[in-house]
Order: C-alpha cells, then structure tokens, then sequence
C-alpha cells in the first residue's frame, strides 16, 4: 500500500485517537473510577478551603452577627482579639505591627491608618468602617476584600464576632452607638 503524505498524517492522527480512547475505555473497565470527596493532596495555606467547607449550606452569608451585638460581651471580645494580636494592636497610638493599629477602627475611614501601606483592595474600597462592613471582612477577609493582604480565616462563629466588634467598638474615647 502506498499513501500519499497527508493521508498517513490522517491516518495516524486516527490511530492516534483510537489508541487514546481505547486506553482510556479499557482502563475504565479495569479500574473503576470514582470521583474523590476530597482532594487526594492539599496544600497547606493554599486557601482556606477547610474554614469555606464549614459554612452553612445555605451559600451567601451566615448570620449576621449584628444582631448580637446587644447581649455580645466585650470581656469575651478581648479574650478572642487574642487571635488579632498577632498582627494588630489595640491601644491608642499602637503601633502597626503586620496589620495597622485598630484603635477607633469603628467609623474609621477604610485603609487610612498612618504608615501602614494598605493593599490596593483596601484602598480602593471608600467609606469608613461600619458594624456591618466589619461584621462581613471580620466574617471572611477575603470574601469581603478579594486580594487584602490581611491573610486570616476570619471568625465564623457570629456569637464570637459580635464580641470581638463589641471590642473594637470599645476602642475609642467616643465609642460610636451601637446599631
Ligand atoms: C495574619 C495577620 C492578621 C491577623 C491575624 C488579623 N489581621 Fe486584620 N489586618 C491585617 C492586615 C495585613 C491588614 C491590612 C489589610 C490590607 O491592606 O488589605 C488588616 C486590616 C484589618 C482591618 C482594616 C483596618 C483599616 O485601617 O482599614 C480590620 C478592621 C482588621 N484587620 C481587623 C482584624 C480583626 C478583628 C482580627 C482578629 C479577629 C484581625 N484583623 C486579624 C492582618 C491581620
């Protein structure tokens, strides 16, 4: 048999393919595949796809903590800004550590704490810090500000994140009124 040039080329794409997908057909017969629950390798840090795994079903948002605040304990808000300190601190005139200081945050201008060099999401994002804004970033950082350099999980137990904003509402010489 003789073929021309591109009838080979043809020919063996063809074999090609039927090699592929017959590998492929007998390896399932072989073997049967099942899809698995969860990733066979994760990488650590990669995100945080544990903590988003536990949210509520539901989709969108968990209760909001908001409505919390008025039986919310600033005591315990302390207690769980332990987990902040790591990078922030409370006091008047604190210093910036990895995260800027977060005293008077409430109220306070988005990304304007002097000498801290904010991520361009942050800056970007206008208007001062209410309960509420506070409420989803402290929820989920980076669902409330894709790409912010504040690399935490966030506090998803809403009894715990009312405390924790009741704190910082504590943080001020005029604390603002409470919502
Ligand atoms: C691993 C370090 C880290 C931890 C832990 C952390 N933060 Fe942050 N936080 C940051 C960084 C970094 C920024 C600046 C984010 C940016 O520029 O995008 C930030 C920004 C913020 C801001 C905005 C400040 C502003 O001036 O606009 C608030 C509010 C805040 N954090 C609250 C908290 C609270 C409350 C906790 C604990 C529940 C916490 N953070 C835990 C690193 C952290």
């Amino acid at each position: 048999m003789h073929f021309p040039f591109y009838e080979k080329l043809g020919l063996a794409v063809l074999v090609t393919a039927w090699l592929v997908f017959g590998a492929n057909w007998a390896g399932n017969l072989l073997v049967h595949p099942k899809p698995l629950k969860s990733p066979a390798i994760t990488i650590a840090g990669v995100e945080e796809a544990g903590d988003k795994a536990a949210k509520p079903a539901a989709g969108g948002k968990q209760v909001d903590a908001l409505t919390l605040l008025g039986s919310a304990d600033v005591k315990a808000g302390e207690a769980a800004f332990k987990k902040c300190k790591a990078c922030h601190t409370a006091e008047k005139g604190g210093k910036n550590l990895v995260g800027p200081n977060l005293w008077d945050i409430v109220g306070r201008p988005k990304a304007s704490h002097e000498g801290f060099a904010y991520s361009g999401t942050l800056k970007g994002m206008g208007g001062a810090w209410t309960y509420k804004d506070l409420d989803h970033f402290i929820d989920d950082p980076k669902g409330f500000a894709k790409g912010t350099k504040m690399s935490f999980a966030g506090v998803k137990k809403p009894e715990e994140r009312a405390a924790v904003i009741k704190y910082l509402h504590s943080l001020s010489d005029s604390p603002k009124p409470l919502p």
